[in-house]
């Protein structure tokens, strides 16, 4: 989950460096660095534990000169992040640099070979083979040529990576290559770039080459690109990728953090995803790799998951029981990954919510429903993310780039978009008419004026937070759909004001959570005005009894809950109960960020956290 760049060309490499890591900053940020290959073959760098804001401090004053780089800022997998286990990291002669996202799962008998050769070691990172092992392989069977090299050590790894090499023998050659984690390069008149993702590339080009696995590029200062795979066979038609959003979407834009920017822009992210989606076959949605037989004939859905897309993935089943009556399972793709029974149909659909595309678990898990043989279909945001390439069928959710490390955006998009699925089923299927399919649509379609006025009223949302102060932790309740609007704003408020909070589905307080309550504690009830109000209303009634203070997320003009508790978040009426989750939870994200804020924590890269969750 490390940021990885590289570049080489024409101008001065550590400047673009320092911001294409800071914009990768999201993917890890305990610690950076940046080496820098001079036309002479002066190798200099500069890493230190912390965040790319000190790293770029540091490098103004050391000044490193040469117009071919990379750098790399990291989330610790091996070794604490301190200054030396910081990459870039060197071989025993200083020559080859290399920096690295993934996990060399062999390391350790590597390291062991390594130095009964006699080679020394100065870090505690797994990363740090992989530079001896290109230097053993460029003194040896590689011959001084660095794309050779770095296949021969890639050949002995096990494990994943992304890597950017240089190598002060060769000044102006970058070679990249990856295996199992994300790496994208673009060719430009003023050189050649490659990083872990498009968003630094954005300010240079809206055009971008993805590598396979085990692919291998060699990248020359005239913007050149070549790339082989493991057999050294030129690889002619990379998959490309046109980056269709501007450069100032991964910019704050005058907004104070990515995650206030991200709750705002959920209503055009919902218009966006919509548009154009009813057409003459009902609900258009040719991502599906399916035909309408083959989607009529579906009788399971097997969603995957994790984190928030995993919250996603339980309103999805809400949605496609109730709209196309396919019974779902929806798993934790960590559990999934080893649960060794796993029963599935002939016609077995499975989903893969995924923002990033790119997470570990959730890849693994979705090539074992391939093997098994089920059509496998992404909801991702991320153009040519792994979870894209890899599955037979792709709606991307068009959110935009999302920083923050919690997601928001990506949440409400990701379900609407699963509400089309669940749509496109149902007419597939019989279950419903087109009309109705219709009329759900349009029901859809009020979204994002229903998350407008929510975020108008984000007041009541900083007031609440007052009911936080001095707090250790908080309970989150609500019933059907709405028990993951309880999830999905626990995990909001935990992931970035650190306050303990639990979810639970309302009516199961009553079997032990109930005895957490005492004086003052906090509930955040989600009670809108559906067909289980009344038994959630008791509920409130509940904890109140027990001293709690109660904070409603609630239909507009509910003279019961406003009786009942201290604020209340309050949600226009929707024309469909489905809708209450997608609107409502931008109270619980703006609750948690004010919590936060008033904590005085970063809200948009809580400790402890990566946005693209790439190890197992
Ligand atoms: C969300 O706020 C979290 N940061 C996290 O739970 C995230 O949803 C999870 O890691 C899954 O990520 P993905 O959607 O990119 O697969």
């Amino acid at each position: 989950m490390c940021g990885v760049v590289g570049y080489t060309g024409t101008k001065q490499a550590s400047e673009w460096l320092l911001d294409g890591l800071q914009t990768l900053e999201y993917r890890g940020y305990d610690s950076a660095g940046i080496q820098v290959v001079s036309s002479s073959g002066n190798l200099h760098g500069v890493k230190c534990a912390g965040r790319v804001a000190t790293l770029r401090e540091r490098a103004h004053s050391a000044n490193p000169v040469g117009t071919c780089g990379i750098g790399h800022t990291r989330w610790a997998t091996h070794g604490a992040p301190t200054d030396g286990n910081a990459h870039p990291h060197l071989d025993g002669s200083g020559r080859i640099a290399v920096v690295h996202n993934g996990i060399i799962e062999n390391y350790q008998k590597l390291k062991r070979e390594l130095m009964a050769a006699g080679h020394t070691f100065l870090s505690d990172t797994d990363t740090e083979v992989i530079p001896h092992l290109i230097q053993e392989a460029w003194d040896g069977p590689a011959k001084g040529d660095l794309a050779a090299a770095v296949r021969n050590a890639t050949d002995r790894l096990e494990g994943s990576w992304a890597l950017a090499v240089i190598c002060a023998d060769c000044p102006g050659t970058l070679v990249v290559t990856r295996n199992g984690s994300p790496l994208v390069v673009a060719s430009t008149p003023d050189g050649a770039y490659a990083a872990s993702d498009v968003m630094p590339l954005a300010s240079v080009t809206s055009h971008v080459l993805q590598l396979n696995d085990r692919d291998i590029a060699t990248l020359t200062p005239d913007g050149a690109i070549r790339i082989t795979d493991r057999d050294g066979r030129v690889v002619d038609h990379p998959t490309a990728i046109d980056i269709d959003w501007d450069a100032s979407a991964a910019k704050l834009g005058g907004y104070s953090d990515f995650m206030a920017k991200e709750i705002s822009e959920q209503p055009e992210a919902i218009e966006r995803l919509l548009s154009g989606r009813l057409g003459k076959h009902g609900i258009e949605l040719d991502e599906l790799s399916l035909t309408r037989e083959e989607l009529a004939s579906v009788d399971k859905v097997v969603i995957i998951a994790c984190g928030t897309s995993y919250h996603v993935g339980l309103i999805a089943k809400a949605a496609i029981e109730r709209w196309a009556r396919v019974p779902v399972s929806v798993e934790y793709a960590s559990e999934f990954n080893y649960t060794e029974e796993y029963l599935v149909t002939d016609h077995t659909m499975c989903v893969v919510i995924t923002q990033s595309g790119e997470t570990a678990d959730t890849l693994t898990a979705a090539r074992r429903m391939k093997g098994m043989g089920c059509n496998v279909f992404a909801i991702t945001n991320v153009l040519g993310s792994t979870a894209a390439r890899e599955s037979d069928g792709t709606l991307y959710i068009q959110a935009g780039p999302e920083v923050a490390v919690a997601s928001t955006k990506a949440y409400t998009a990701q379900m609407v978009g699963s509400y089309l699925l669940a749509l496109r089923l149902a007419l597939a299927n019989g279950n419903m008419s087109r009309d109705e399919v219709e009329k759900h649509y349009r029901d859809l379609t009020q979204i994002p004026d229903i998350m407008r006025e929510v975020l108008a009223r984000r007041w009541q949302d900083k007031q609440a937070a007052r009911l936080f102060r001095n707090q250790r932790s908080a309970l989150f309740l609500g019933r059907n759909c709405n028990s993951t609007t309880a999830y999905e704003g626990a995990l909001k408020l935990k992931e970035i004001s650190y306050l303990h909070a639990e979810a639970y589905p309302a009516g199961e307080m009553k079997h032990g959570p109930i005895a957490l309550i005492e004086g003052s504690f906090p509930v955040v009830a989600v009670v809108p005005a559906d067909h289980v109000h009344d038994k959630t209303v008791s509920n409130i009634q509940e904890c109140l009894a027990r001293g709690a203070v109660v904070i409603g997320v609630a239909t507009d003009g509910d003279e019961r809950v406003a009786k009942l508790c201290s604020e209340v978040l309050w949600v226009p009426p929707v024309a469909d109960e489905l809708i209450f989750p997608a609107v409502a939870i931008i109270h619980l994200q703006l609750l948690a960020r004010y919590v936060a804020r008033d904590r005085g924590y970063d809200v948009d890269k809580p400790r402890n956290l990566a946005k693209s969750v790439t190890v197992e």
